[in-house]
């Protein structure tokens, strides 16, 4: 039986809850009268971040030390309206059969020093080949919005970078944004149940 390539795995188990993520959003019009998601993208990690992953934990690259240390091969990111709907998306994930939520950090509760704000859930994803089942470890980042945009701009402004070249004033100028979002996101929240309210 020929070895069915890492990217080829990661690339089945993120198509399959890829559906399994949009068909909430069918499912969702009916129950809360407004959309769920936002966008739904993905990637499969390349060779190369995986080496570079690996040897920053000083680890070498065999199949075995790629199963149980790079976790994030298969990655999708979904990216909800409000920050409350980041909960109910994983929630529902958490109940379906087939998945099994191997393990969850949840960033918005306690964000990151640097500001950074994300639910991540790593998802074992059960996948079929022709004559085999494979189970395939997905990284689910779901966040808000205004959690992306903060993400997307400080990963153009240095994420990558190791954190002791940013100055003092990048860092506490993030820190602010971060601050600034997350009583966006409450005001955005209080906005939207005043109006279901008033429906
Ligand atoms: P990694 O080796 O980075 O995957 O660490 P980990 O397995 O402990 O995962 P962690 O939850 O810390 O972060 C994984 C992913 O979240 C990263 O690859 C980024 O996509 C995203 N992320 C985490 N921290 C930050 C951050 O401070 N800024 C940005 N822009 N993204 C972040
Ligand atoms: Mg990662």
């Amino acid at each position: 039986m020929g070895y069915i390539p890492m990217s080829n795995r990661a690339q089945a188990a993120i198509n399959l809850l890829v559906a399994r993520i949009n068909n909430l959003q069918l499912g969702i019009q009916a129950e809360l009268g407004r959309p769920l998601i936002d966008t739904v993208s993905f990637r499969v990690k390349t060779l190369d971040s995986c080496v570079k992953k690996l040897q920053k934990k000083g680890k070498d690259l065999t199949p075995e030390n790629l199963e149980e240390y790079v976790t994030d091969i298969a990655g999708v990111r979904v990216v909800t309206p409000f920050e409350d709907d980041v909960y109910i998306v994983a929630d529902a994930l958490k109940n379906q059969s087939g998945l099994n939520v191997r393990r969850t950090k949840d960033y918005i509760a306690e964000p990151k020093d640097s500001g950074y704000a994300s639910l991540h859930l790593t998802i074992e994803v059960e996948v079929f080949f022709l004559n085999e089942k494979v189970t395939v470890p997905v990284e689910v980042q779901i966040r808000d919005k205004t959690m992306d945009a903060w993400a997307a701009i400080e990963h153009i402004c240095g994420y990558k970078c190791q954190s002791g070249k940013k100055s003092a004033k990048v860092i506490e100028l993030f820190k602010k944004l971060a601050r600034d979002l997350s009583s966006f996101r409450k005001t955005a929240m209080k906005l939207r149940n005043l109006d279901e309210k008033a429906k």
